[in-house]
């Protein structure tokens, strides 16, 4: 396995880059991943010199990584230089490409975006004039890509002028998740399923990411985008992908990427016609987070009393095609709501004919991801006891729970797993061109109806479930949400 030799980021003082992607270099770092050439070029606006700029990292690291040894944060730190460097500047990149080529380096570079998209075009740009972008040098690109289709094209585009599609890795940092990747695991690694993973046994899917906390300091982003573009249009649906999606032939990026276009592509488009009884709108009010403190609104949160922003989206979607016809696909995300929980639910049909009199005899496999993992198949059991009245029946779970499985260790980061994959040039967990204009597309038309209709939130109150109106949603159905 060849390894790239260096590692850029720039937005190395973001958000992103202090909570999650040094720490995750650390890790790949300390249980001997990176190879002892890799180096880090660290770079941002503001002037620090590479002492300071250590110092900073070992304290993010240190606060991530409990009981990380001295030696081994600091043999760490020394692989990282940093720039301060004015991406619109040609002279920054002069630089640049004098500090990534120093002593024979940069022989295969990977670039990491973390800054805003409204900055790639002039990164690119920088990149292809000193002769950076050529392969084997590739790029990752983090999320928001885009607003809407058209944005979304338009920066695709940009960053397609330096670099080609195959060197191109757009992020979706669910598809770093240990139990995301697990789903592909699950589905097509057991016999078991698949004969059974259809219309024909399913009767409806339920996929939920559920958050605790408010939008904190991001209001000014979030305002602009909401749950459906933020969560919906990237996490939601490539767990959609993976749970519908056909066997890929193999386990490689195109196989895999390929069988996700074709669900995103499947999926029922909702027009003015059907959008108040697929969709529901909602925006967190006053209440109380689950340690019982008081609570904030979303506007108070934010301090836009005018905002009509969703902080909660749940859609009734479709996948029109033969395994999946007539199956609804419950999708829901939301701010502050009553637990930090994303899980996948799949509900089985009844049986055919009931021996047992009136019991409900269903099963149901619930896939819980966060916060701890766990797969339980919900199987009908009879009660214990004798009866006079023939055999009753409980429902019981059959568990899997993989906290107590894999006690001892480390939860990972997502990035550490994509940072490595990006490193290898393994594209299989990034996300292609096609695929993010597919999810667009059918997110572009929500949005539409939305407007069309004005379909205004629906409150809710802080840490609860979402509003009361997502019921309608499956009651229509005569389906309930498992919470
Ligand atoms: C990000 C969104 O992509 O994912 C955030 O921008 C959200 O709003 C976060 O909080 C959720 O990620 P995780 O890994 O905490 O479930």
């Amino acid at each position: 396995m060849s390894m790239a030799d260096t590692f850029v980021l720039f937005g190395a003082t973001g958000d992103l880059a202090r909570r999650m992607l040094f720490p995750s270099l650390y890790f790949l770092h300390a249980e001997g991943f990176l190879a002892d050439n890799v180096r880090i070029f660290a770079t941002a606006r503001s002037p620090r010199t590479d002492e300071e700029f250590r110092a900073a990292v070992a304290d993010w690291v240190c606060e991530r990584a409990d009981g990380a040894e001295s030696n081994v944060v600091a043999s760490f730190v020394a692989r990282i230089s940093y720039l301060s460097i004015d991406v619109t500047t040609p002279e920054g990149y002069d630089e640049l490409a004098a500090a990534i080529r120093a002593d024979g380096g940069g022989q295969e570079v990977v670039f990491y975006l973390s800054t805003s998209p409204s900055i790639f075009g002039a990164v690119c740009k920088g990149l292809k004039d000193h002769g950076l972008s050529d392969a084997p040098h590739r790029i990752v690109v983090e999320k928001p890509i885009g607003y809407d289709l058209k944005t979304n094209i338009e920066i695709n585009d940009t960053v397609a002028q330096s670099f080609s599609e195959e060197r191109t890795f757009r992020i979706d940092h669910y598809l770093g998740k240990e139990t995301v990747q697990n789903l592909i695991a699950l589905r097509f690694g057991n016999r078991i399923f698949e004969p059974l993973w259809n219309a024909e046994t399913i009767k409806s899917v339920q996929i939920t990411i559920g958050e605790t906390l408010g939008v904190g300091d991001r209001g000014g982003y979030y305002d602009e985008y909401g749950a459906m573009r933020d969560m919906m249009q990237n996490h939601l649906l490539q767990l959609l992908c993976l749970v519908a999606m056909e066997p890929p032939s193999s386990l490689s990026a195109d196989a895999i990427r390929n069988e996700k276009v074709k669900v995103l592509r499947s999926l029922a488009p909702i027009t003015g016609q059907n959008v108040e009884s697929k969709t529901i709108r909602g925006q967190y009010t006053e209440g109380f987070a689950p340690d019982g403190e008081k609570a904030k609104s979303y506007k108070g949160d934010t301090g836009l009393e005018d905002s009509q922003t969703e902080t909660y989206v749940a859609v009734a979607a479709e996948v029109m095609n033969w395994r999946w016809a007539g199956v609804p696909f419950y999708l829901e995300t939301g701010k502050r709501m009553a637990e930090r929980k994303t899980h996948i639910v799949i509900a089985f049909r009844p049986v055919p004919h009931s021996i047992f009199g009136s019991e409900a005899d269903e099963n149901e496999l619930h896939i819980v991801l966060q916060p701890e993992e766990r797969i339980t198949l919900q199987i009908m059991n009879k009660r214990p006891g004798i009866s006079a009245q023939g055999m009753p029946l409980e429902e019981l779970p059959l568990n899997l729970s993989l906290v107590e499985r894999n006690k001892g260790t480390r939860r990972r980061i997502a990035y550490e797993q994509l940072i490595l994959d990006a490193l290898t040039n393994n594209p299989s967990l990034f996300v292609q061109r096609d695929e993010q204009e597919a999810a667009w597309r059918w997110i572009d038309g929500i949005a539409a109806a939305w407007g069309e209709r004005n379909v205004q939130p629906k409150a809710y109150k802080s840490g609860a479930p979402g509003p009361s109106a997502k019921h309608v949603l499956t009651e229509r159905n005569g389906h309930s949400w498992y919470e």
